[in-house]
C-alpha cells in the first residue's frame, strides 16, 4: 500500500501492485463463497473436497479503475463469470454517471464480488451494488484498496434495509474525504495512477 500511495510509483508498478493486493484480499472475500461437496479418487482412495456451486459467483469490475482488479481475482477463481459496470463521477457534483453495463438480467441466486479500488463517497459502489440487487443478487461482497469512513456509512446505509448478507473487504481505510471527494492520504485518482490518462 505505501508503495502504491507513493506518487512517484509508475503505472506498471501501479498495476501490478493492484493485481497482487487483490488475490491477496480475495483470500479474505471468498471466505463465504458457495461450494458444494465433490469427490475425486487420489490414486489411494475416493477423497471428499468443494467445488463452486451453481450458478457460478459474478465478479464485477467497476470500469475503469476496477478493471484493474479482474486479473488478480480471477486467478483466484477462474471459472467465475465476469461482468461489468461502467461508472465515471462526475467531479463537480460527485454523482456517479452510468456510461456501460453489461450484466445478465437475471442474477436470482447469484453471489457477486464488486470490484473497485476506492470507496470515496460511496455513489459508485451504492449504484453498482442497487444495479445487482435489482437484478437478484442475493449475496454481495465488494472488495476495494482503500476506503473512506463517508463512504463505508452510505454503503452500510444502502444494504442494511436490504437485509442480504453483504461483506466489504478493505486494504486500508483512510482518514477522510477531501472538499474535492478525495480520500485523504490516499493514493490520488485510481484511474488515471492504473492508465494514465484523464
Ligand atoms: C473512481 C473510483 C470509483 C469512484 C469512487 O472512479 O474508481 O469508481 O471514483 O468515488 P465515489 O465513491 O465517490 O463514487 P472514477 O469516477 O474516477 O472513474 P474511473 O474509474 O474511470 O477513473
Ligand atoms: N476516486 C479516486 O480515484 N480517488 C479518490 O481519492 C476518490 C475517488
Amino acid at each position: 500500500m505505501t508503495v502504491l500511495r507513493d506518487e512517484s510509483t509508475d503505472s506498471a508498478t501501479f498495476r501490478q501492485l493492484t493485481e497482487e493486493l487483490v488475490t491477496l484480499l480475495a483470500y479474505e472475500a471468498t471466505r463465504e463463497i458457495r461450494v458444494e461437496p465433490a469427490t475425486v479418487q487420489t490414486p489411494v482412495a475416493p477423497a471428499t473436497g468443494v467445488r463452486l456451486s451453481d450458478p457460478r459467483p459474478m465478479v464485477v469490475p467497476i470500469l475503469r479503475a476496477g478493471l484493474g482488479m479482474l486479473e488478480g481475482m480471477t486467478k483466484l477463481i477462474p471459472t467465475a463469470e465476469v461482468g461489468f459496470v461502467g461508472m465515471v463521477r462526475n467531479e463537480e457534483t460527485l454523482q456517479p454517471v452510468t456510461y456501460a453495463e453489461r450484466l445478465p438480467h437475471n442474477l436470482a441466486g447469484r453471489q457477486c464480488i464488486v470490484l473497485d479500488p476506492m470507496l470515496a463517497t460511496g455513489g459508485s459502489l451504492a449504484g453498482t451494488v442497487q444495479f445487482l440487487v435489482d437484478r437478484g443478487a442475493d449475496h454481495i461482497t465488494c472488495i476495494c484498496l482503500l476506503a473512506a469512513p463517508e463512504g463505508i456509512e452510505r454503503l452500510k446505509e444502502l444494504l442494511e434495509p436490504l437485509q442480504i448478507p453483504t461483506t466489504l473487504v478493505v486494504a486500508a481505510v483512510d482518514e477522510k474525504l477531501n472538499e474535492k471527494g478525495y480520500i485523504v492520504p490516499g493514493l490520488g485518482d485510481a484511474g488515471d495512477r492504473l492508465y494514465g490518462v484523464t
